[in-house]
């Protein structure tokens, strides 16, 4: 499979994988990821699919579904059947003016980690996540507090709040940044960025948004190449310093292209995902108020509580695969060359694993087993950090907001993604 631009080049063979039958399928044609229905509460789906045809292939993706939480884990478990090469390509194929952007740009994209083969990203995984160490993760707590603090600042005395603009959009982008060691400034420039590449490459995209993010892109990938160069001249007290000075000790262990790419991976994966997973926990908590009351009374439940939002509702809640020889999944054959959509979202409300499955508590004592952050050897990398994040929010807003509310009347919506999920707006209140 040609890899060049590997997250912004269509799949090459649109008909890998199709069957020459198509199953006909009542789930399926009921299947429709891009409806508003659909993106408000993909769960009722969910619930009644996992019942009656838990692997359905859908025609109009050409993606064979999955939605049990066994099916699911044993495709994670096995990335040499089930390869993650295809993760990050564009759901809707890429119009012929924003491919000749993409062509004119100087981007030299390789698969990294996320999209890797079995047999280079156990390689990689081990050095960059090896040097994902623990200590480098804690050692942001108080700084990540003091972020969060000063956004919190800004709004406190006015009683109310839209808190995905003034609070979760920006605050894990600069946390990544800062564990990155780059500036503030570079984080906003960057967090543009986020929303427009997961609609190009999980969405539907009209041209004009192609073209806007293919634009954006030069600019991005220029900016990544200098943090990682400034860094190689003065390798900071940091992550990216940390895997610099791994690169100058030993140059043959990864090239500077794959740390580019690692890094331009790591500046959209570490934010966006955090932002929304934040925002959908956060309505969750205010919409069954007794939770909420519930953590604000008990610190020791913050933990659980990050758990118990990545299971009821991940912000990654459908994740990619492709089977490189003929297999079969819960029962079904699947011929070599097809395309899997697992669905996170919906193996983290399986009964036969989490009893009320569509229930929020964050009392949940097997929330830790859900698959919000993959499984197995491509498990988020940076899940240490963006439960951190996750919990330092949702600590000071308790400390600080434990009266806030959401303001009555609002309505949710989503980014039409196939795989992304998290509310746009938040509106909440408070007596001061
Ligand atoms: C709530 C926030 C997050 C969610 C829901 C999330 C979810 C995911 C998922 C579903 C995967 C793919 C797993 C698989 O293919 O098995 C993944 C991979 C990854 N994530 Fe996250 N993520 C989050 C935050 C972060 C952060 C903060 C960072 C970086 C600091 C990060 C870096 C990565 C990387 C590098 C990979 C690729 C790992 C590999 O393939 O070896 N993620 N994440």
């Amino acid at each position: 499979m040609d890899s060049k631009f590997g997250m912004f080049q269509s799949d090459p063979d649109d008909t890998a994988g199709r069957p020459a039958v198509c199953p006909v399928s009542e789930v399926a044609d009921s299947f429709d990821p891009f409806s508003a229905e659909y993106l408000h509460d993909p769960y009722r789906f969910f619930d009644k699919a996992r019942e009656r045809e838990p692997v359905f292939y859908s025609s109009e993706l050409n993606y064979w579904v999955v939605l049990k939480y066994e099916d699911v884990t044993s495709v994670f478990r096995d990335p040499e059947t089930f390869s993650p090469v295809n993760a990050r390509h564009p759901v809707t194929p890429i119009c012929p003016a924003a491919a000749d952007v993409r062509d004119s740009l100087d981007l030299a994209i390789e698969p990294s980690l996320v999209d890797e083969t079995a047999q280079t990203h156990k390689h990689h995984r081990k050095i960059f996540g090896t040097a994902f160490t623990p200590r480098r993760v804690n050692e942001m707590e108080e700084q990540i507090r003091a972020i969060v603090d000063r956004y919190i600042d800004r709004f406190i005395d006015d009683g109310e709040a839209e808190l995905v603009s003034q609070l979760l959009y920006e605050v894990p982008a600069l946390a990544i940044f800062l564990f990155l060691g780059a500036s503030d400034e570079d984080a906003v420039f960057v967090k543009k960025l986020g929303s427009d590449r997961a609609i190009v490459n999980w969405g539907k995209p009209s041209e004009a948004e192609q073209l806007a993010m293919m634009h954006g892109m030069g600019e991005h990938w220029q900016f990544t190449k200098d943090l990682v160069d400034r860094a190689y001249e003065n390798p900071g007290d940091n992550y990216l310093g940390d895997m610099v000075r791994i690169h100058q000790n030993d140059p043959t262990v990864f090239t500077i292209n794959y740390l580019y790419n690692v890094m331009f991976l790591m500046q959209f994966a570490g934010h966006e995902t955090t932002t929304q997973a934040s925002a959908n926990g956060i309505r969750h908590l205010l919409s069954d108020r007794s939770q909420w009351e519930l953590l604000c009374s008990d610190p020791s439940l913050f933990d659980n509580a990050v758990e118990e939002i990545l299971r009821m509702d991940t912000s990654i809640f459908g994740w990619r695969r492709i089977a490189t020889r003929d297999t079969g999944i819960g029962g079904v054959d699947i011929p070599k060359g097809s395309r899997i959509l697992l669905m996170m979202g919906s193996a983290n409300h399986d009964e036969a694993v989490f009893p009320e499955g569509g229930k929020f508590d964050i009392k949940r004592s097997n929330a830790k087993k859900h698959l919000g952050l993959g499984l197995g050897a491509h498990f988020c990398m940076g899940a240490p950090l963006a439960k951190l994040e996750m919990r330092v929010i949702l600590e000071q807003l308790a400390r600080r907001l434990p009266g806030m509310r959401l303001k009555p009347g609002q309505s949710w919506e989503y980014l039409p993604t196939l795989v992304f999920r998290g509310v746009q707006k938040l509106e909440v209140e408070w007596d001061n």
